[in-house]
């Protein structure tokens, strides 16, 4: 099954089910202070079940674009060096505004992973909230008592707040959860250890699919619940990962998601994504990235220097880097793999198609620029480290001129630090503490992302 036939036969099932399709909100938000991105498919539903505003309908379903590169959420720094680390990636929801509840929420589930995408039902387990004597909330009998209907006992696991109580943030909507995990080992791994004990134990091979909340709380700010007007469902599977295990995959990048563009990247480099080693990481770095900057230009969020700009601006010199140490890009290149990225989700996701030419003068221009600083800056940096080669440490005086003076991004100076010895350059910014002026170290805290009430 192709990536698009997956994302169409979720919605459809949901359709089929009496959810109205709802498009998937901006991925970058301008109205909450609390969020810079979209992180989660509810996001957009939030005011609906708090009873601050009415649903339009009582059930709707979508593919909701999400980004996790900041706050309690951020794989930035991991992505690339495994098959499943994501900034961008897409959320299969499908929602109850005060209509359905727990029980056709696990059929319906079950349902589309047994019968639609005929996924081998032994191998599938449930998780459902064992209780807090903390918030007063019990065992989830309910959902035990529908997950038993399918699943042998020996499949249907409990789980503790941290990973069966699901919270927006520190308040706001929240419920308990039950999780579906797979357990794609061979089934020689199995006869071993029965799938059961590897349940939330971060294997790589028994994962989590799909997330059911069953929101019925609110979580106000001195820590209590207080129940929500209505019992709703807001459910989240990652569609990357779906894709991996419907495609019979090791990782994420190997699915036909990310193919097409892993393939430009090999076409433009020279390069094999089956070399492995950096060549691979770099690969994996861009075809993720290419994906986070061009959906957030297109949700008119151009990088700049500050707030969600800077991120933007972070993850695609992050790209730059990668392709221009591994790959051997000298000249812009991201702007090249849109038409690519175009072609593989301007269906699903219109407003690429039509911001097409935008993105890519943005992001070629965003290209040449970093480009012009990133060969003097590189070549600054390593004399640096050459010279403390006995600490192995960037001072963080040295690492805020080669901001300051040449442009080079305190992030960029960071990875390629620890690339030699991981966490050298920020010892190395705390030591300039007294070295710099007021003005100055303020700076390096920002950058370095050290809040400055810490310190
Ligand atoms: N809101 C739930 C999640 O993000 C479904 O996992």
């Amino acid at each position: 099954m192709t990536s698009k036939e997956i994302r169409q036969k979720y919605l459809e099932f949901f359709a089929s089910k009496g959810h109205t399709v709802v498009p998937s909100a901006p991925m970058v938000i301008k109205n909450d202070p609390t969020l810079m991105f979209t992180n989660a498919g509810m996001n957009q539903f939030k005011d609906i079940f708090l009873g601050n505003s009415a649903p339009k309908f009582p059930r709707a379903a979508d593919s909701q674009k999400c980004l996790r590169v900041s706050g309690k959420h951020n794989d930035l720094e991991a992505v690339g060096h495994d098959g499943r680390h994501h900034t961008m990636f897409e959320m299969l929801g499908n929602w109850s505004f005060g209509d359905y509840f727990k029980t056709e929420a696990i059929d319906w589930a079950w349902e589309l992973l047994t019968e639609v995408y005929k996924i081998d039902r032994t191998k599938l387990y449930a998780t459902v909230f064992e209780g807090s004597e903390e918030d007063g909330t019990e065992l989830d009998t309910e959902a035990r008592a529908a997950w038993l209907k399918h699943l042998p006992e020996d499949h249907v696991l409990t789980g503790n707040k941290h990973d069966n109580f699901w919270e927006m943030g520190d308040t706001g909507p929240c419920g308990p959860c039950s999780e579906i995990h797979i357990d794609l080992r061979p089934d020689e791994e199995i006869a071993k250890i029965p799938g059961s004990k590897l349940v939330n134990t971060d294997n790589d091979e028994v994962i989590e699919i799909w997330n059911l909340v069953f929101m019925q709380y609110n979580r106000l700010a001195d820590g209590h619940l207080e129940p929500l007007p209505a019992k709703n469902i807001d459910t989240g599977m990652g569609f990357e990962r779906l894709c991996m295990i419907l495609q019979n995959k090791k990782s994420n990048y190997e699915t036909d998601v990310f193919s097409g563009i892993i393939g430009k990247v090999g076409e433009f480099s020279g390069h094999k994504y089956a070399e492995g080693g950096d060549v691979e990481v770099a690969m994996r770095v861009i075809a993720d990235h290419i994906r986070a900057i061009a959906f957030s230009i297109a949700d008119g969020q151009l990088p700049s220097n500050v707030k969600a700009g800077y991120v933007i601006r972070r993850i695609l010199r992050r790209a730059v880097r990668y392709g221009y140490t591994f790959l051997g890009f000298g000249e812009p290149f991201l702007c090249r793999l849109v038409p690519q990225l175009v072609e593989d989700m301007g269906e699903a996701y219109p407003e690429l198609k039509a911001q097409q030419k935008l993105i890519e003068n943005v992001i070629r221009e965003e290209e040449n620029a970093f480009l012009r600083t990133l060969d003097k800056g590189i070549r600054m940096l390593e004399d640096n480290m050459a010279k403390n080669a006995a600490t192995k440490t960037v001072s963080g005086v040295d690492a805020f001129v080669l901001y300051d003076t040449y442009g080079f991004p305190i992030d960029l100076t960071q990875l390629i630090a620890e690339e030699k010895g991981p966490g050298v350059l920020q010892r190395g910014a705390r030591q300039a503490e007294g070295a710099c002026p007021q003005r100055h170290r303020e700076r390096i805290r920002r950058l370095d992302g050290i809040p400055s009430r810490r310190m």
